[in-house]
């Protein structure tokens, strides 16, 4: 089976913050990952920044993949260890299937770059036909991480959609 295009994939951009959400920080880090996926190839479907609260977060992530528009969510914030970090407790709410080594593997190359990324506590999971993806906060992480995954966003986004292809045979 052919490799499915990127732009048959749709995805949105979560930020979690309370101080962006009031207006008080630019979202550099949204603004980020909105360039670098439009860049890639995948299709752009929206954006929305919202405060570190697990109802408000899980209201939102629900609300995107249970509209089934979108393939993928990718979110930044809310994944350390202050009291606001609440990211991690709400997807706990979300996904119905973990992806561990997703987020083992950008713990393990951010080790490489930084001893800060062991306090990153993203997680990233699979809602209905939705892969959603947290990042830490700052643009700087967020760059580091979303180079780690992106190599396997296309074979993970058509296997999350029901492809039967061989695993082996797009390698
Ligand atoms: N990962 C990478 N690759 N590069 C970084 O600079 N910063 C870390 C970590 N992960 C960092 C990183 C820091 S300082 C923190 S506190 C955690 O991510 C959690 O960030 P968050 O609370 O903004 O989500």
């Amino acid at each position: 089976m052919a490799v499915a295009a990127k732009q048959e994939f749709t995805f949105a951009v979560v930020t979690m913050s309370d101080k962006g959400s009031r207006g008080q920080r630019e979202d550099t880090s949204g603004a980020y990952i909105q360039s670098k996926l439009s860049e890639e190839g995948y299709a752009f479907a929206s954006y929305v920044i919202i405060p570190d609260a697990v109802p408000g977060i899980i209201r939102t992530l629900n609300g995107l993949c249970d509209s089934d528009e979108v393939s993928l969510i990718v979110t930044t914030g809310g994944t350390g260890v202050a009291p606001t970090d609440v990211t991690p407790e709400a997807m706990l709410e979300v996904i119905e299937k973990e992806i561990p080594g997703m987020a083992e593997a950008m713990r393990f190359e951010s080790l490489k770059k930084t001893p800060n990324a062991m306090l990153s506590r993203g997680k990233v999971g699979i809602r209905g036909n939705s892969l959603i993806i947290n990042l830490p906060g700052s643009l700087k992480a967020v760059k580091e991480n979303l180079d780690v995954v992106l190599p396997v966003l296309p074979h993970a986004l058509e296997k999350i959609r029901g492809d039967k292809g061989d695993c082996g045979k797009n390698q």
